[in-house]
């Protein structure tokens, strides 16, 4: 009955084993997977946007072919992990339902506005470096295509972080205007870059149940200090400032100490409210409908695949 199911299933979640999709797990389980791999493959689309936003504006054609293939990568991801949570019985039209009508989340990060270019480099130094931070550990996670498809993604964000923190080497060593343009979008992009990681560990509801399957490997709040003691040294050598007068080094925790983040702003961007929440979701809504051709043409096109294949 149920309970060998899920005493095979405890089993192998200790035992490090990989969950297949054919395996028993607890609904619960699935529903929690579900749940973050929509979330996480909404970001990766509704993350196109903002950068999106710097295709045609960007300074060189070098820069525009690098922007216009981490965009790419990031519709890549999205769709490996939108066929990840396909092996969990969720389709995708059900899924991009949610996100349009609402009912699903996606990053917080991805409703804040791209003003200058010098944002290009900021999100993929800051946002994409959060975000790899992230999903390191997911690699390990329990569930097997979810923690397959990490894999690939880390390493696309790898070159994503690079890039990022290549362009604003070069702003920051530019001109005196072009280093002011850097610090700027470093000192907008920073506090939000740090809410990416979910609330703090006494406020996250799913943390201790998503650890124990382990989904998690990490809590919120330990990724963030790991984020934060990344980031440091890296904005010294970049030669800019991160915008929090509280960050210190503590040698008694070997970790840097640093200021109280504004949740309310965090809960505000989640309820709706955020300076492109609005923005974001009617773009995603409008891209969906105008390819609704491209998907009815794709599914004729199988249809007829199919029928020359077994007539
Ligand atoms: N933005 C929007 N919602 C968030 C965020 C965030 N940054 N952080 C947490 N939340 C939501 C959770 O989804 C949850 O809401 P729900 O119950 O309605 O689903 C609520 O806040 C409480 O948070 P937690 O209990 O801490 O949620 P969880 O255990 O899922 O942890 C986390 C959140 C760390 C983001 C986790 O889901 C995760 O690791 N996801 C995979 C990575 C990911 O989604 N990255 C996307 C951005 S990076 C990129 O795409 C470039």
């Amino acid at each position: 009955g149920t309970a060998a199911y899920q005493t095979a299933f405890d089993t192998a979640v200790a035992a490090e084993e990989r969950i297949e999709p054919r395996d028993w797990m607890p609904d619960a389980y699935r529903a929690t997977l579900v749940r973050q791999i929509a979330q996480h493959a909404h970001s990766e689309i509704i993350g196109m946007q903002p950068e999106a936003n710097w295709i045609t504006r960007a300074p060189s054609l070098r820069r525009k072919a690098i922007l216009m293939a981490k965009v790419q990568d990031e519709a890549g991801h999205g769709l490996y992990l939108y066929s990840a949570a396909e092996t969990l019985g969720t389709g995708r039209d059900e899924l991009l339902d949610k996100l349009h009508s609402g009912r699903q989340k996606y990053s917080s990060i991805f409703n804040y506005p791209t003003l200058t270019w010098a944002d290009v480099g900021a999100i993929g130094w800051l946002v994409d470096g959060a975000a790899i931070t992230n999903q390191v550990p997911l690699c390990r996670c329990s569930y097997g295509p979810y923690a397959r498809a990490m894999v690939r993604i880390c390493k696309e964000e790898s070159f994503h972080q690079r890039q990022g923190y290549e362009l604003l080497l070069a702003l920051s060593r530019g001109t005196e205007a072009q280093h002011a343009m850097a610090q700027d979008a470093v000192d907008r992009w920073w506090w939000p870059s740090l809410m990416m990681f979910g609330p703090p560990d006494d406020e996250s509801s799913h943390s201790a149940q998503s650890m124990e399957w382990k989904i998690k490997r990490h809590s919120n709040d330990e990724l963030r200090q790991r984020f934060v003691d990344i980031c440091v040294p890296q904005a010294e050598s970049l030669g800019l400032t991160l915008p929090d007068p509280d960050l210190v080094w503590n040698e008694e925790r070997g970790h840097h100490d640093f200021g109280a983040i504004d949740w309310t702003e965090f809960w505000e961007v989640l309820k709706g409210n955020g300076p492109c929440n609005e923005q974001r979701i009617t773009q995603r809504r409008q891209a969906h409908d105008e390819g609704a051709w491209v998907r009815e043409a794709a599914a004729a096109h199988a249809a007829k695949h199919s029928e020359a294949k077994y007539s």
